[in-house]
């Protein structure tokens, strides 16, 4: 009998998980302002705000924070990484960073002028805000199939190839780069295909723009391309990695993701003018280019948790728990993106809370309501983090889709959990009709979701 996919570790350290009452979760729901990013984690049941840096670290990791080489220049542990980063992605040089945000700022910073276009897939938003905090313009061009939430398609978090071909073609702007988000974050967690990937390739080297990959959640990427694409299957994951950063000059990598680490990340690039750029740039801000903002120790455990994020039972496992919570939802209706994503299932509030009016914040009152009925914390990705005001009317224009997030840690929840969120999802659904709207008391010009205040609306 195959025994997998259950979890493939022991637990070998446990922390209690808070449980409130109903009445106490709504008072701390009030005291946070209706904001769940307000809330206190010793509040909070099950959390789904991210899969970033919320992982468990395994043993391993742990004995290598022992070993980490604290020397201030060429430390044992960044050779491990640089060693490690190369086997994996082929790259000639390596610089770690403090996280996946500063490998962006570091990249943009030595690549763009202002005016500059980078294309993508889709940019994560620390992604974008680097790219215009360098006076560059972040256009994103997912393939069509990625618009219809509903349908199924493997690889949803491909590029649209024929846009693609149409914006290198033409010259009235420059394209600095392509980045390929891999898994696309910000799309559902979709990821993309090997044969996308290799077509967008062709189209950059015919047009002389780099090809960088955001490879937060690349070994989750691998892992769908062996399932889902034709002619993988018998590849390991690790030559599944080999082939798809052959097609790209560098990477950007959040190490939180698929590093399996609290915090860390890197640069890794072909190019030798690049490289020279960044590191001039790097020992202004982050440090110098063997340590990257972070502790020896720290280094160390994203060379160890790099190799383990590869591992196929790891892997299989993840994905498997993600599937699990989107068949749960599915088998009960549940509107929401599909196919199963990566890291998360993404509801659809738009559908969900449709008696609502759209600027009651649909994805945020059922984030909202997610706490209450179960203190699970999730993260709205929709009118409240996406609208905009148009400078000619005044008036707000809201995104297309307002969705809910629940983003699942590494090795943290087990299916019980998992589990229990399905049933609170499940049982908001039910109730859908008494989920109150929202209106924002207060809101800072940027990135609002994170320090916005509200208060729910009579209606
Ligand atoms: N790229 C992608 C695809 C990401 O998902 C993230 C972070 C980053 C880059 C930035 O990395 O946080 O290490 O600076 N995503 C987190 C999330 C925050 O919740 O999805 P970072």
């Amino acid at each position: 009998m195959k025994p997998l996919p259950f979890e493939p570790f022991k637990i070998k350290m446990v922390e209690r998980i808070p449980v409130l009452e109903r009445a106490e979760r709504d008072a701390a729901l009030e005291a946070a302002r209706y904001n769940p990013f307000k809330l206190s984690a010793r509040q909070v049941t099950i959390d789904l705000l991210t899969d970033s840096g919320t992982g468990s670290m395994s043993d391993q990791q742990w004995a290598g924070i022992m070993i980490g080489d604290e020397s201030y220049a060429g430390s044992t542990s960044y050779f491990h990484l640089q060693e490690t980063v190369r086997a994996i992605t082929g790259k000639k040089h390596v610089i770690p960073t403090h996280q996946g945000r500063s490998a962006e700022n570091l990249f943009f910073g030595a690549i763009l002028k202002p005016g500059d276009i980078v294309l993508s897939n889709t940019h994560f938003d620390t992604t974008q805000a680097n790219v215009e905090t360098k006076g560059g313009v972040a256009v994103n061009i997912p393939c069509r199939a990625s618009r219809d939430l509903e349908r199924t398609d493997p690889f949803k978090g491909d590029i649209d190839l024929e846009a693609l071909e149409a914006r290198l073609s033409d010259t009235t702007h420059h394209v600095a780069a392509v980045v390929m988000t891999v898994t696309n974050n910000s799309n559902g967690g979709q990821p993309v295909s090997l044969a996308n990937l290799r077509a967008a390739r062709e189209i950059c080297l015919r047009h002389g723009v780099p090809l960088y990959i955001d490879a937060a959640r690349y070994a989750e990427n691998c892992y769908f391309i062996k399932m889902r694409e034709a002619g993988y299957r018998d590849l390991s994951l690790t030559e599944i990695a080999a082939r798809m950063f052959a097609l790209c000059d560098g990477v950007l990598m959040s190490a939180k993701k698929d590093g399996f680490v609290n915090i860390g990340g890197f640069f890794a690039t072909d190019s030798d003018a690049i490289f020279r750029r960044v590191c001039e740039l790097m020992v202004v801000v982050e440090g110098f280019v063997t340590y990257g903002g972070l502790a020896g120790r720290d280094m160390e455990a994203i060379a160890i948790g790099l190799k383990e994020g590869l591992d196929i039972a790891t892997l299989e496992q993840r994905v498997e728990q993600v599937a699990r919570l989107h068949k749960r939802l599915a088998q009960n209706g549940v509107p929401m993106i599909h196919p199963p994503g990566g890291h998360a299932v993404y509801l659809n509030a738009n559908a969900i809370c449709r008696h609502l009016p759209i600027e009651q914040l649909r994805g945020w009152a059922l984030s909202c309501e997610l706490y209450r009925r179960g203190g699970v914390r999730a993260v709205e990705i929709g009118s409240v983090m996406f609208a905009k005001t148009d400078p000619a009317t005044g008036k707000t224009i809201y995104p297309d889709n307002d969705l809910v997030r629940l983003a699942i840690p590494r090795r943290v929840y087990t299916d019980r959990h998992i589990d229990f969120v399905a049933e609170t999802i499940i049982d908001c659904v039910h109730h859908a009709t008494e989920i109150p709207g929202y209106e924002i008391t207060y809101a800072p010009d940027h990135l609002k979701h994170f320090l916005a205040e509200f208060r729910p609306v009579a209606n």
